[in-house]
């Protein structure tokens, strides 16, 4: 199925060309054929590049693959998503392929990357997808770019419960993939803090009775990892491990009675800008607790936090009290059945919408 549509997706595009050049066929056999995860990161692009070197058609002008991102290219999410106010880091794309060194999809033309967006599978039953992008100069030209890239996820996440997140506005275009909305939303909330918030502000005052901050490093990863999964639909050892490890994110647990009551993270965006995220909690005081205790920390001129909206209202409280203000909202959308028995009143915040 994804050759064929690609395939059509390609020809579609080698019609719409005004050069109408020919499109290589060889190689993105070859490559949506492949099955092995690159060997290394920096593998992974040769495998991508060069792995049917041999083809004339490599450097033919209009030559099209679809693939897996090449290393050389992984700063192109960042800088791609910047532009659309996305909020992805180089660590994160780090992050990703620690999760799944699978998840990079990127078609290229004559080489470069036009398209690419992020599938990653997290276990055997629950993927994200997200990143989705083209490059601006080839978009919404209807050249086929993005359909392909995003049949090569799908087929990456195959019957996996797969979420997305959609702008009101296009959840019509993915329904048509066979996602659809299961009735929560994420909210991206914003406010600048250098309009007198500090004045009237006292971390103690969002002290949760009993608990105690630890520093992320100090958490057994094991409890950590057991306390997300009751938030996530799928087991985020890696994941956790990897954010850890990064240096420009802070990591507090909130520990009462020596067990994990509520987890978060903040990570700097730019010069003052920090985001919190992700943040879970068993309580709204433990919630407000750890928020409260990362602004202490850092101080930040601006923060962001994308909420996870659910019937209950505990995230959205929690950022009304800080005085956040709601910027733009993306719908939860869900492929082959949505993930079942979540516990979605201690969710405050998501990483971001490209992660899940
Ligand atoms: C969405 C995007 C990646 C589509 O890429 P593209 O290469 O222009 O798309 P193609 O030429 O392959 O084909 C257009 C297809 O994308 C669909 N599309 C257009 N905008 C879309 C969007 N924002 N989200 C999802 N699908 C979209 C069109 O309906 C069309 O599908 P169809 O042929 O089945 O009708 C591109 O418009 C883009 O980079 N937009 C900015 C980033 C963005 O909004 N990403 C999506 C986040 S939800």
């Amino acid at each position: 199925m994804l050759a064929s549509t690609t395939y059509n997706a390609l020809f579609k595009h080698a019609h719409q060309c005004l050069w109408k050049q020919y499109i290589s066929l060889l190689p993105l056999t070859n490559l949506l054929n492949s099955r092995s995860p690159p060997r290394s990161m920096s593998d992974a692009g040769s495998a991508a590049k060069t792995s049917d070197a041999g083809s004339a058609a490599k450097d033919q002008p209009g030559s099209v693959r679809i693939g897996h991102l090449d290393p050389r290219d992984y700063h192109l999410p960042v800088e791609w998503g910047r532009k659309e106010g996305w909020t992805v880091r180089d660590s994160d794309v780090k992050l990703i392929l620690a999760v799944d060194p699978r998840a990079w999809y990127a078609a290229s033309l004559n080489n470069e990357v036009v398209s690419l967006m992020c599938a990653i599978n997290y276990d055997p039953k629950f993927a994200t997808v997200g990143c989705f992008i083209t490059r601006e100069d080839h978009r919404e030209k209807g050249e086929g770019f993005g359909v392909a890239v995003f049949e090569a996820a799908l087929e990456h996440t195959g019957d996996r419960v797969t979420q997305l997140f959609a702008q009101e506005d296009v959840a019509e275009k993915y329904e048509k993939k066979g996602f659809a909305k299961d009735g929560n939303s994420v909210v991206q909330y914003e406010r600048e803090l250098d309009d007198g918030f500090w004045r009237g502000f006292d971390a103690k005052e969002f002290t949760a009775e009993g608990v105690q901050l630890e520093n992320i490093n100090q958490t057994d990863l094991a409890d950590l990892a057991a306390f997300d999964r009751k938030y996530f639909p799928a087991s985020r050892e890696t994941f956790l491990r990897e954010l850890v490890k990064d240096g420009k994110i802070s990591g507090r647990v909130a520990v009462r009675g020596g067990k994990v009551a509520g987890y978060g993270t903040i990570r700097d965006l730019e010069e003052g800008v920090w985001k919190i995220g992700p943040l879970y909690a068993e309580t709204p005081e433990v919630a407000a607790h750890l928020f409260a205790a990362f602004l202490d920390e850092k101080k930040p001129r601006k923060l962001l936090v994308a909420v996870p909206i659910s019937k209950n209202g505990n995230a959205r409280k929690l950022v009304k009290r800080f005085g956040m203000k709601e910027q733009v909202e993306v719908f939860v959308m869900y492929r082959n059945g949505r993930p079942e028995g979540l516990e979605e009143a201690g969710m405050y915040a998501i990483t971001n919408a490209q992660i899940g």
